[in-house]
């Protein structure tokens, strides 16, 4: 007798359980979903909108029941920084980003869907979107603007390795302004490439205007493979315009800096290498070369990044500090860029352990850091490294864990299959195999998405205040793999 069997079989039992559970959760939820999303796709006209959430406000005990929960959910843990959710995401919001103006957010979500939010105002309880399918067999992991608000690109991981698509609108002159019933055309996809990194998935994207020295203003993307190579991408035309290899074992994340002369990769190792692509006399990349390398830190480095001024880069890593870069260096001349600042990092667990950060994000004014672990967000003064404020489960997402918790369980029992028919079978949207086609391929983030319910899976600031009704603020937004986008305010600097 194969001992395996009774493990499969209770393994199974178990599964099934919680995918029930999961499941009525899921229509319960989906119902919700599907009822606050029909407003504004309906409601152009921010008027109908306005008064109807004075009637929720003012006649709460008889609002609808869909408004009424969501009102629940938000009071249920409100942080004083939380400053509004956007719903209506179908699966793990895996990416997300501002447009320049800081008028747009998109997102990518494991539904298979990019949407790109109208950022007029921030406290607003509907969000007008767009919504773009993406080919299907795909798990979106990525999304960067490209020259102006209306076209994004997207890194999605399928079976056999990771495809950028670009999608951008067709310029149509709106016959008359007044008619505003009539939808924008949606966007198309305007280029694909695919297995960007041969076999290896994507890990992140970075993309910015490139302003610097001759360089046109056009956008440079970078997608950072989860082997040792990035490769960058001119926006508009999908043309590969550079091409680096960290030769640190495997990367760990890439950032190119708000001007686009320098990209920086997290890798494996304690030095953070640092590149400068160089811009010819007609605007177009002449070439990429190594040009610094950040050393102190003494063990690997989790997360970068630019100060907005690209003046700077912050470093947080694994040996608990975060460290500040000056990078204004003459490195032609052999000048090391210096460490201007070490702070240690000041969250710890209930045991006093020092936690990793995952990701950082520099505020636009370039004082404030927001980092994140797992579920917690954090934001610190960069000018003294104190904590200004922390959401302790900014996020949280327990219908996620359910089915994380069957994916690992399958996977720790060689049971991949047995997980693939329960999921085909019981989950009705595509979306758990997306998922599943993106954790499973390796052991390592599948058991790190898997011990977390709510972790945060991206972080951008918007690049410009942002309306919140009662005048304009500086917003962060995070994304998370409990279907949520969350928009928080900045906390004020202590005074
Ligand atoms: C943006 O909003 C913040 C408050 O969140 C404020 O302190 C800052 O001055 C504003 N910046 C601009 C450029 O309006």
């Amino acid at each position: 007798m194969d001992p395996a069997i009774p493990i499969a079989a209770l393994s199974l039992i178990l599964g099934a359980f919680i995918v029930l559970l999961f499941f009525a959760n899921y229509f319960r939820n989906r119902r919700a979903d599907v009822q606050s999303l029909a407003k504004p796709e309906l409601q152009p006209d921010p008027k109908p909108r306005s008064s109807k959430s004075h009637q929720t406000i003012s006649k709460k005990s008889h609002s609808k029941p869909h408004s009424h929960a969501s009102d629940k959910d938000q009071n249920k843990k409100h942080h004083p920084l939380d400053v509004n959710t956007l719903k209506g995401h179908g699966d793990a919001v895996t990416g997300l980003c501002f447009s320049s103006d800081g008028r747009s957010l998109a997102t990518v979500c494991a539904d298979g869907m990019i949407r790109v939010f109208k950022m007029d105002d921030a406290s607003s309880k509907s969000f007008k979107f767009l919504r773009i399918n993406l080919p299907a067999g795909g798990h979106p992991v990525a999304v960067e603007f490209c020259d102006d608000a209306s076209s994004v690109v997207v890194a999605s991981q399928t079976m056999t390795g990771c495809s950028l698509y670009m999608y951008g609108e067709e310029k149509t002159k709106s016959s008359d302004g007044a008619n505003q019933q009539t939808k924008p055309p949606l966007p198309e996809m305007k280029w694909e490439r695919h297995k960007i990194h041969d076999k290896n998935g994507v890990l992140t994207l970075s993309g910015t205007a490139a302003t610097y020295g001759t360089a046109d203003g056009s956008t440079i993307i970078a997608s950072c493979s989860e082997g040792t190579d990035i490769i960058l991408w001119h926006g508009k035309s999908g043309k590969i315009v550079g091409n680096v290899d960290t030769n640190q074992l495997k990367n760990t994340m890439a950032a190119i800096s708000p001007n686009g002369r320098f990209i920086a990769a997290a890798a494996f190792t304690a030095d953070v290498k640092v590149w400068e692509i160089v811009y010819a006399k007609d605007g177009s990349v002449k070439e990429v070369s190594r040009v610094m390398q950040l050393k102190g830190h003494k063990s690997a480095v989790t997360w970068l990044c630019f100060s907005p001024n690209t003046e700077q880069i912050i470093t947080a890593s694994k040996d608990n500090s975060i460290r500040i870069w000056n990078i204004n260096v003459r490195y032609h001349m052999d000048e090391d860029p210096k460490t201007l600042k070490v702070f240690p990092i000041p969250l710890h667990d209930s045991n006093g352990v020092t936690l990793h950060y995952d990701r950082l994000s520099v505020s636009p004014d370039g004082n404030i850091l927001a980092a994140t672990h797992g579920s917690t967000l954090q934001w610190l003064c960069v000018e003294t490294g104190k904590v200004l404020d922390t959401a302790e489960k900014a996020h949280d997402g327990m219908l996620h864990f359910y089915a994380n918790y069957i994916a690992s369980i399958a996977y720790h029992n060689h049971l991949i299959h047995f997980y693939w028919i329960l999921s085909l079978q019981l989950c009705p949207p595509p979306s758990r195999c997306y998922l599943s086609f993106g954790r499973l391929t390796t052991s390592e983030s599948l058991l790190h998405f898997s011990s977390h319910a709510g972790d945060i899976t991206c972080i951008s600031w918007a690049p410009k205040n942002i309306s919140t009704g009662d005048g304009e603020a500086s917003l962060l937004a995070t994304a998370s793999v409990d279907k949520k986008v969350k928009l928080w305010a900045a906390p004020p600097l202590s005074s």
